[in-house]
This record gives C-alpha cells, sequence and structure tokens, in this order.
C-alpha cells in the first residue's frame, strides 16, 4: 500500500501550514477521500524528513479548518471536506460549468483569517468614512504594482480601484460612448460585454477571429467601414474561446487602433493565467486596461484596477462617484496588503497549476473537439462534430446532470453562432466530479445525438 505523501516542496511559508494546503489541495483534486486515514505523524514526518511537531502542528491547522478529524487511538481521518462546503454542490446537483472562476480552494482559510486579522487592525476612522473615489493612495499604488507587473508603466496617480472588471467596463463605456455608437470586438465575446452594450445603447460589430484572435484584416475593413468608438478585446485568454494573442497580432492590432484612432479597451481578467504577456495595452497609443481579483483571487473579494490614459482620470472618477462610489475599505485594503506581501502571488500560483492540471485532464478526454483553448485557460471551447446542433448537445448535457454554455451566449450582434460550447472547469471544487462531468461530455459526443420530443 502507498502511503498518502503531501508535495509541499513548491509552498511557501511555514511547514505545518503547507501540510494542511496540501491536505486542502488533494481534498479538492481527489487524491485524498472522505473516511481515509492520514498516515500517522511519526511515519509522515519520517516520509517528509521534518519534526514531529511540524506534523502536529499541520494535522491541528487542517482540523481546525475543517478537513480532517482526529479520533484518539485511531488516528486522523479525512473528512467530507470541499463535497460538504458551501462552493460545492451535493452528490444529486447537477455538474454546473458554465460559471467561469476557480475558487481557491487551498488557500480559502487563510484567505478568511487574514480577512479577519486586517479587519480587526482597521482604524475606527476607515470604517467610518467615505473612501476616496478610485481608491486610497495604497490601494492604487497597489494596482501600479500589479501593472507594472504585467509590463504596464503605472503611476499610482493614474490607476483606479473600482468594484470589479464589468464595473471598469461599465464607467469606461459610459463615458467614452454615447448611445447608438458602434463598438468593435470578437465575432465572440464576453457576455458581460453584451449585456453592457444593451444597456447603454451601443452597437456591438463582431469581428471574426483565427487561432490568434481577432484578425487585423478584418479590424481594418471595419475601421475603413465606419467609424467606431472602441475596440473592446481579451487578448490573453479570450473568454469564451481560451486563445491568447500572440505579441505579433498585438502590435498588428494596436498599430491599426492608432491609424484610425480607434482606443483600445482591454479586458485582462484571465492574464494573471499567464504572467509572462505583455498586454496589448503596451503597444497601443491609447488604451483602457482592466484587471480585476474576483478571477485572479476571489469573486467574493472583488475589485477591479483600471489604468485609462492619463486624461480621462478624472472623468472616470466622475463616473465611479455616479455608479458606486467607492470600493468598501476592507475589500480594498485587504487586496492591497494581498498584493504587497505575497498572498496573492501564492495563490495565483497555486491557481495556475491547478488550471494547468484541469486543463491537462479535459484535452485527455476532449481534446479533439478543441483546437484552441490555451493549456492554462480554466475554460474549454468544443467545436461540435457533424451531426450534432448546439440546443440539442446542451439539452443532452443538462439530461445528463452537466450545464454547459452555448455559443449563442457570447455571439456579438445577430451573426449566426457557430456549433460550439464553453466548458469551464473551475467552478468545481471536487476535481473527480469534474472528471466525471467531462466524461458525460465525451461520452455524448461519441455518439450521434437521441431523438428528442417532437415540437407540433
Ligand atoms: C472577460 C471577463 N471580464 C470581466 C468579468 C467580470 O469580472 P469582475 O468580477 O471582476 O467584474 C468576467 C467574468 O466572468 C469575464 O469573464
Amino acid at each position: 500500500m502507498t502511503i498518502w505523501t503531501p508535495d509541499i516542496e513548491h509552498r511557501d511559508g511555514p511547514l505545518y501550514r503547507a501540510i494542511a494546503d496540501a491536505i486542502a489541495t488533494d481534498l479538492a483534486g481527489g487524491q485524498l477521500t472522505a473516511g481515509e486515514r492520514l498516515p500517522t505523524q511519526r511515519v509522515l514526518a519520517g516520509e517528509l524528513d521534518v519534526a514531529l511537531t511540524t506534523v502536529t502542528r499541520g494535522y491541528a491547522e487542517a482540523e481546525r479548518r475543517g478537513l480532517v478529524s482526529g479520533e484518539v487511538g485511531r488516528g486522523t481521518f479525512v473528512r467530507s471536506g470541499p463535497e460538504d462546503s458551501p462552493l460545492s454542490p451535493g452528490a444529486d446537483a447537477p455538474i454546473d460549468l458554465t460559471p467561469n472562476h476557480l475558487g481557491p480552494w487551498a488557500h480559502a482559510q487563510e484567505l478568511a483569517d487574514g480577512i479577519a486579522r486586517m479587519a480587526s487592525r482597521l482604524p475606527g476612522a476607515g470604517i467610518i468614512d467615505y473612501q476616496p473615489l478610485g481608491g486610497t493612495e495604497r490601494q492604487r499604488a497597489a494596482g501600479a504594482f500589479w501593472m507594472d507587473r504585467a509590463g504596464l508603466a503605472a503611476r499610482s496617480d493614474s490607476v483606479l480601484v473600482t468594484n470589479g472588471a464589468q464595473h471598469s467596463m461599465a464607467i469606461t463605456f459610459a463615458t467614452i460612448t454615447n448611445p447608438g455608437d458602434t463598438v468593435f470586438t470578437g465575432k465572440l465575446t464576453y457576455s458581460g460585454m453584451k449585456s453592457l452594450a444593451h444597456l447603454l445603447r451601443l452597437k456591438l460589430k463582431g469581428l471574426p477571429m483565427d487561432g490568434e484572435g481577432i484578425e487585423p484584416e478584418a479590424f481594418e475593413r471595419a475601421c475603413q467601414a465606419g467609424p467606431a468608438k472602441a475596440l473592446y478585446c481579451m487578448p490573453t485568454l479570450h473568454n469564451p474561446t481560451g486563445v491568447v494573442m500572440p505579441a505579433t497580432r498585438r502590435k498588428e492590432i494596436a498599430a491599426i487602433a492608432a491609424e484610425y484612432g480607434v482606443p483600445i479597451v482591454e479586458d485582462d481578467s484571465y492574464g494573471f493565467l499567464l504572467p509572462d504577456e505583455t498586454p496589448l495595452s503596451a503597444y497601443a497609443n491609447e488604451a483602457y486596461y482592466m484587471a480585476g481579483t474576483s478571477k485572479s483571487l476571489a469573486p467574493g473579494l472583488r475589485i477591479g484596477f483600471l489604468l485609462p490614459p492619463a486624461s480621462m482620470v478624472d472623468r472616470l472618477k466622475a463616473a465611479i462617484s455616479s455608479t458606486t462610489f467607492s470600493v468598501p475599505t476592507l475589500m480594498g485594503d485587504v487586496v492591497a496588503e494581498w498584493i504587497f506581501d505575497g498572498t496573492a502571488d501564492r495563490v495565483m500560483a497555486w491557481k495556475r497549476s491547478e488550471v494547468a492540471e484541469r486543463q491537462r485532464l479535459a484535452q485527455s478526454l476532449l481534446g479533439q473537439y478543441d483546437d484552441v483553448s490555451h493549456p492554462v485557460s480554466q475554460q474549454v471551447w468544443l467545436t461540435l462534430p457533424e451531426p450534432w446542433c448546439t440546443s440539442e448537445f446542451v439539452n443532452q448535457a443538462a439530461m445528463r446532470g452537466v450545464l454547459v454554455s452555448p455559443a449563442e451566449d457570447f455571439i456579438a450582434g445577430r451573426a449566426p453562432p457557430p456549433h460550439a460550447v464553453r466548458v469551464c472547469l473551475g467552478p468545481i471544487a471536487d476535481r473527480r466530479r469534474l472528471e466525471e462531468g467531462l466524461r458525460v461530455l465525451a461520452d455524448i459526443l461519441g455518439q450521434p445525438p437521441e431523438p428528442c420530443q417532437v415540437v407540433v
């Protein structure tokens, strides 16, 4: 029998916490199962070559997080863990692969503890007063640091703290467009952009895309054909396809935008998964760059950072004041603290490796239907083989308990959607359950569609 040995090599922080983190990760990933007995503390200390007290503290920490329970004389047992948590539904619930986020499960308790610590340190006045529009100096400095590392020269006084990427988009488009204006985007685009276009009465013009993102020739033709107020794009890990635009394509798009005076609105919500990609905004003449913490950290800790052209900062502050006013102090301060003390880096590093594992699993089961998703995309884009139609596939998957999003949810304007679906790999904590869902999809695609109820 092999004994479970936690991988604590690449984890930062004290060793005892690394052991508890590894238990959380392996429970979420299915390497540990409910009811399983962990190795005795002495055996594990020998395996890891650490002091017995380190393992004792590690198990105690895991017990405090509700991951294991110790029974005197019998040992330490894995509890049902993530399946019981509000983050994951029970076994009878559908496997919902529609929301596009990955919970930082291995770090959930550590993050909750961090918030409690910060809350107790906040000065009374910080809680009572409104915060400055666009964030406090420290929050904006954290945003500038984040952007600087992404490859954008940002000063804290040109970064705005918002209530998430969606809020950054809303205030940007409300400021730079008027009802009836046209905004360019990929033929497939983030559904939040579609909804915002409806709200602001904008026309979205979807541009053809290939395996490298928006096609430059099509962009140029569209610029020649008529004016547009902006190009909205997601060069790194496009939602929904998971495509990454190479640097040469970014430069071409930036050059065309500059030639026709079209500002670029770059949504880099998933850029943290590929930190070495230089944002398109770095090559652009006029850009609004936005990133947020709901994907990179957790949706419950949702703030956004917006880097607009310097001349637009005051107008965007006014838009913040007409929409949500400042971000809640606690959220802004917690995120700033975690960016500076390295907590955010550790969470993002965990996410990168978890997403890569999940993508490998998905490609092993469904790779023949997906030739665009990047290896660290947290979604797969399945092009359905003949004779499948999207609605039939989505319905059959739902009947078998797996929910996925049809291409139509992402189509800009009224172009006919391709026969394709988006499958998100992040929302289910338990990797075995994710695999179950992906196997159902592979099984369905391996057969012709079932006859369905006739509509008369
Ligand atoms: C591309 C993209 N942009 C923005 C958002 C919204 O992010 P936030 O929660 O930071 O507003 C999402 C959420 O799914 C997204 O996929």
